[in-house]
């Protein structure tokens, strides 16, 4: 029997050496695949090295020149939906992020989107707004209330994120309305 499950990708927002997005992501991507809705994919902006936005052309066209550009289209089309795990730098998004959401344009359109941020006592939540700002001109819709984890460094044992019950039922909720965001939205796009 084919497999229908739509497509999650979970995209680590921080490209820095030691960053703590990347286990965070691992966290997110472990919640996911026990919650059962989705097949479950790590993008890691870290991996994908994609220069500052290189390309000629205004992403709407879709008439990309670079290979990395085109392999960054083939992971975003592919998806279903996202969750975004940012951290927050100067009370924004981190620049790899801002630059990754700005290479494309239609992979992105018409698909849900849950934020897990994470920092200190603010637990990265100025950057969420700042990136759901963003979200909106590219018709990513974000829902419910995310999952916003304060004092990170205190949930890192072993270099791996150990979720408290807040922090589980928040992430398991945000998945939940992804799946329901997904019913909605699929047909928009005529992928129903
Ligand atoms: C350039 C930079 C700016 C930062 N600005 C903030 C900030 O505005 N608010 C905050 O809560 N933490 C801030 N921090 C601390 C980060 O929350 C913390 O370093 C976190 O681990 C960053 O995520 P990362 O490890 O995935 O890169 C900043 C860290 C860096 C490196």
């Amino acid at each position: 029997m084919p497999n229908t499950r739509p497509t999650l990708t979970v995209i680590v927002g921080s490209t820095r050496p030691g960053r703590v997005g990347l286990p965070v992501a691992r966290w997110v991507v472990d919640r996911a695949r026990a919650h059962g809705a989705f097949d479950v994919e790590l993008a890691d902006l870290a991996e994908h090295a994609l220069p500052l936005l290189d390309e000629p052309h205004h992403p709407r066209l879709q008439r990309y020149q670079h290979e990395h550009t085109k392999r960054w289209s083939a992971v975003v089309a592919a998806s279903d939906a996202f969750v975004f795990v940012t951290p927050e730098y100067n009370h924004g998004i981190a620049a790899p992020l801002k630059n990754a959401l700005d290479y494309l344009a239609v992979e992105w359109a018409r698909k849900p989107a849950g934020i897990v941020s994470y920092g200190g006592v603010s637990a990265g939540l100025r950057a969420v707004g700042q990136l759901k700002q963003v979200l909106a001109a590219l018709q990513v819709v974000p829902v419910g209330g995310g999952v916003p984890i304060p004092m990170i460094r205190e949930r890192i044992e072993d270099g791996a994120v150990v979720g408290n019950e807040p922090m589980t039922k928040a992430v398991d909720a945000m998945l939940d309305e992804l799946r329901t965001w997904h019913g909605a939205l699929a047909p928009l796009r005529g992928a129903a």
